[in-house]
């Protein structure tokens, strides 16, 4: 069964003055209409102030994930259609934000449903043969990020999530190299060697290089790559952490924006860099108080042992200095607070104050959004210790996803221009709106990669 998209004023709505008026009822961005026997779904006029890609997006997920719902297995639209209902937009980005929402709005989380639903109804649009593809690319890469993000810890962990990467990325011209334990000890990547500690897996490191054109600025991407955050010692507490297996939604928005950036053969030159640990409490755990040795002479007392992240990115930090990287881009589930601060709405952006507004701008259009916040230095000194050169804790009750910011600037390489983008608010959706579903958003991977391409214009 095919179901045809259609404008509201389609000469086969306006015709009949019982069908006209019964769509001008209908709340919403769309509705559903039987037209004799055939079944179609009407685009209601969106109010132009409030038309934008992300609605796009938005009313395309709703529309694809109720479809789904009635079983219906295709759907046609025009490319006229499209351009016609969101007149505003540009033609091209119109249809992609549509195609992009179609197939983001029926993803599907059923690895673990022993009835599963991934019933689809199939988008075919009639033209911009390009434009839909890259709206179909698009949406894969989100998916990935947000499969990564879904899958259990036990089966996504430390020692099988290179393999994932490598199998994703075998074949293609982006280059995966892994490190484990020991070359991790010789690399002297003493923050991920010390978090990974009390867990049963160990450590990894993965470098995903691409260079779709090798002449332009190298940019590191970097991703907060923990499988599940106890806590270690510092145990959380909580009526059900299940969530915290998506502390890797950094490193997971990483590997989705290189798989944007290979598939869309973008002119990039570009490297993910991904610690993978797990945060697990064992008497082998690094315990609060204990120091830790960095690479570059700093040493850090862990102050607390579930500020993890900010301790694995230290090292990440100072090996994108390693490989000379102009740019310099870490996304993590960082802190709590800023989902006090933003909510789940958006994420934050700390750093370069010129770069953190190019950002926002990729952001706003792309539906990956972020907010510029300050990195306020007479705060700088709270991350004291009493007798190492740092804390990984400050003393301040506020402000925490600011000293977070502020911890992982001091491994900033000198020559790097560097943004933070902390994502704890935008890890997972607690409904099914839009085009998202009531899990991992896979949030990050549409910013980093045309974030990267916008650098390197
Ligand atoms: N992974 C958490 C942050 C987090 C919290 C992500 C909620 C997603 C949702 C991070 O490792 C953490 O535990 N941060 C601590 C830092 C504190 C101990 C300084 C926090 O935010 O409470
Ligand atoms: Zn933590
Ligand atoms: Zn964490």
């Amino acid at each position: 069964m095919a179901v045809t998209i259609l404008l509201e004023n389609d000469k086969r709505v306006v015709e009949n003055e019982a069908r006209k008026q019964y769509v001008s009822r209908q709340k919403g961005t769309h509705c559903s209409l039987l037209l004799d026997d055939e079944q179609v779904v009407v685009l209601k006029e969106v109010k132009e102030k409030d038309l934008t890609l992300e609605k796009v997006r938005s009313i395309a997920g709703d529309i694809a994930r109720g479809l789904a719902a009635q079983k219906v297995e295709k759907a046609l639209v025009g490319d006229d259609t499209i351009a016609a209902a969101f007149a505003k937009l540009d033609k091209e980005k119109a249809v992609t934000a549509f195609v992009e929402g179609w197939d983001l709005g029926s993803y599907h989380f059923n690895s673990y449903k022993s009835k599963a639903d991934d019933s689809k109804a199939e988008l075919e649009v009639a033209g911009s043969a390009e434009a839909v593809q890259a709206g179909q690319i698009r949406a894969a890469a989100m998916a990935f990020s947000r499969d990564l993000m879904n899958e259990v810890s036990n089966v996504l962990n430390p020692e099988t999530y290179p393999d994932v990467l490598k199998e994703k990325f075998a074949g293609t011209t982006a280059e995966v190299t892994v490190y484990g334990k020991e070359q991790l000890e010789k690399m002297e990547m003493n923050g991920v060697l010390t978090v990974c500690r009390g867990s049963k897996y160990s450590p990894s490191f993965v470098e995903i290089a691409y260079q779709g054109d090798a002449s332009k600025p190298l940019v590191a991407l970097v991703g907060k790559g923990v499988t599940f955050d106890t806590g270690g010692i510092s145990l959380k507490s909580g009526k059900d952490l299940s969530d915290m297996r998506m502390d890797m939604g950094g490193s997971a928005a990483v590997a989705g924006a290189m798989q944007l950036l290979v598939q869309s053969n973008a002119k990039v030159n570009v490297v993910a860099l991904i610690p993978i640990v797990e945060n697990a409490p064992d008497n082998t755990a690094v315990y609060p108080g204990e120091v830790i040795h960095y690479k570059n002479g700093t040493t850090v007392q862990v102050g607390n042992t579930d500020a993890e992240g900010r301790l694995i990115l230290a090292d990440a930090l100072l090996r994108a200095g390693e490989l000379d990287a102009e740019y310099i881009v870490d996304i993590a589930t960082l802190t709590g607070a800023i989902v006090n601060a933003l909510g789940t709405g958006l994420g934050g952006v700390f750093g370069d104050e010129e770069l953190s507004h190019v950002m926002k701008k990729v952001g706003d259009e792309n539906g990956d959004f972020v907010w510029p916040m300050p990195l306020v230095d007479a705060y700088d000194k709270t991350l004291a210790s009493d007798y190492a050169d740092m804390n990984n804790i400050s003393t301040l009750n506020f402000a925490g996803s600011i000293t977070a910011g502020l911890f992982l600037r001091r491994f900033v390489p000198e020559n790097s221009k560097w943004l933070h983008v902390d994502m704890a608010g935008m890890m997972n959706h607690s409904s099914a709106s839009g085009y998202y579903a009531k899990s991992a958003t896979g949030y990050g991977a549409r910013l980093l990669a045309d974030y990267t391409v916008k650098i390197s214009e």
